[in-house]
């Protein structure tokens, strides 16, 4: 068939295929050996905020199952595990001594995955501030930076001879505006001022924790082309691409915030007076990588209702996974090529990708997922061809390892290449996971070869 890829696509040599947690979603045990309470525990009391009213207090018990989930990783035949470490497992308050406990979980837990030949790359912040920073201000106040810098210096002391890897921020966009816009996500709060200074303060630790880690670091961002809804939106999309995708890119790769956006938060927002000299300077310093994670493409129209943007989302078409979210390939190709054509050529980890489906309970040991099985495949295939095109993509991470707390959506959604069992705690490996496992197996060979 014109056109069609090969079965299995190849990859370059060192490319390596992984998968991905983050620390609040999958460890539960947040009360034992020291942790403090991050944001996410709070946010889970508040009646209504979770679906089901779940929390994240178990969650997959990873924290003491982590041996079985390492040898999962074993039989997946996993070369990378992005975990994130809990910040107030490690440092309760957010500042001050070091939780020795929590500590070693990490240090046992990496060295576990050197020993069978997995790198470990870790994210310092997923999203669990400790609460003891939040009540002195969250992510609005610069001082949060200033800790996030000396958490940084910590984990490089601690963990630094083990972790070649390192990624300071997930998704700062999520944490600014469904964090503290939307109110969806913890802390839940809703204003724009507060939110544009948040952002500004995730970017300004992101540069000072550049400064603190040995090894290669990086950032992950959640880029989505942003596409005109219609004819006639294409202004729209210019500015949800603004919002969403150059608030943060820019100053990152390109030392600056781009002035179209800049300019319509200071007329609709007000002036961003967190902004001090040399901050740019700071969260421009050189990464080594670029963390995507991608799901789907934004789809925008002009709405004069919804201010400060003046945009919306409309639903996509087509085919959704579970969370409602269009199944869209074509956009993650589109994304690569578009990175690469605009902010030059930075390596590249795609840090998290895959798809909720509303799975059956497994029978007989197996769980049929044909839907997420075709997901990955479609996502994989243009990974391959976006370095076809010659994109620099070095990494590949499903998200995610484990069904695990999906946030506000708690244990209703399901994106694991496992399936849990959430009454037994049992692992039971998914039709996706059996045909990821082939794939990595099958396109070894090459890339292996130097
Ligand atoms: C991303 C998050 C990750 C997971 C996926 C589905 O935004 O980084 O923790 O919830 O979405």
């Amino acid at each position: 068939m014109a056109g069609k890829l090969p079965a299995v696509p190849s990859f370059p040599p060192g490319f390596r295929f992984g998968a991905a947690t983050a620390a609040y979603q999958i460890e539960g045990a947040v009360h034992e050996d020291g942790r403090a309470d991050s944001i996410w525990d709070t946010f889970c009391r508040i009646p209504g905020a979770i679906a089901n009213g779940d929390t994240g207090n178990v969650a997959c018990d990873h924290y003491h199952r982590w041996e079985q989930d390492l040898e999962l990783m074993v039989q997946l035949g996993l070369e990378s595990y992005r975990f994130s470490i809990s910040w107030p497992r490690v440092q309760p308050d957010g500042a001050g001594p070091l939780n020795p406990a929590g500590v070693r979980f990490y240090r046992r837990l990496i060295e576990g995955l050197l020993d069978r030949g997995i790198e470990p790359i870790a994210t310092l912040y997923h999203w669990d501030l400790p609460q003891a920073l939040q009540d002195a201000g969250g992510w609005a106040a610069r001082e949060t930076a200033e800790r996030f810098a000396q958490y940084a210096q910590h984990m490089a002391r601690e963990l630094g001879d083990l972790v070649g890897t390192w990624i300071t921020h997930n998704e700062p966009w999520v944490v600014a505006f469904i964090g503290h816009v939307q109110g969806r996500f913890a802390p839940g709060i809703r204003d724009w001022p507060t939110a544009l200074a948040v952002a500004h303060h995730l970017l300004l630790s992101h540069g000072l924790a550049v400064e603190a880690l040995p090894g290669k670091v990086g950032i992950t961002l959640n880029v989505n082309p942003a596409h005109p809804a219609g004819s006639g939106d294409e202004e729209a999309a210019r500015v949800w691409d603004g919002h969403l995708n150059r608030w943060f890119l820019d100053p990152v790769l390109r030392g600056s915030y781009p002035e179209d956006l800049l300019a319509l938060y200071e007329e609709r927002v007000g002036p961003l007076a967190v902004v001090r000299d040399g901050d740019l300077e700071t969260i421009s310093r050189p990464i080594d990588f670029l963390g995507v994670n991608y799901y789907f493409v934004a789809r925008v129209r002009a709405d004069p209702e919804a201010q400060p943007l003046g945009v919306s989302q409309v639903p996509g078409s087509g085919a959704l996974t579970a969370m409602g979210w269009e199944v869209d390939p074509d956009g993650l190709y589109e994304l690569l090529v578009r990175l690469r054509d605009d902010y030059g050529p930075i390596p590249i980890a795609i840090t998290e990708n895959g798809a909720a489906y509303d799975d059956p309970a497994p029978t007989n040991g197996l769980v049929p997922d044909p839907e997420r099985l075709a997901y990955l495949q479609g996502h994989i295939e243009a990974v391959a061809r976006a370095i076809d095109a010659g994109v620099d993509v070095r990494r590949y991470l499903a998200w995610s390892l484990l069904d695990n707390f999906e946030w506000n959506s708690g244990y209703s959604k399901r994106f694991g290449i496992v399936h849990v069992d959430y009454e037994t705690q049992r692992r039971t490996l998914k039709r996706s996971g059996a045909w990821y496992r082939d794939l990595i197996a099958r396109t070894q060979d090459a890339r292996l070869r130097a």
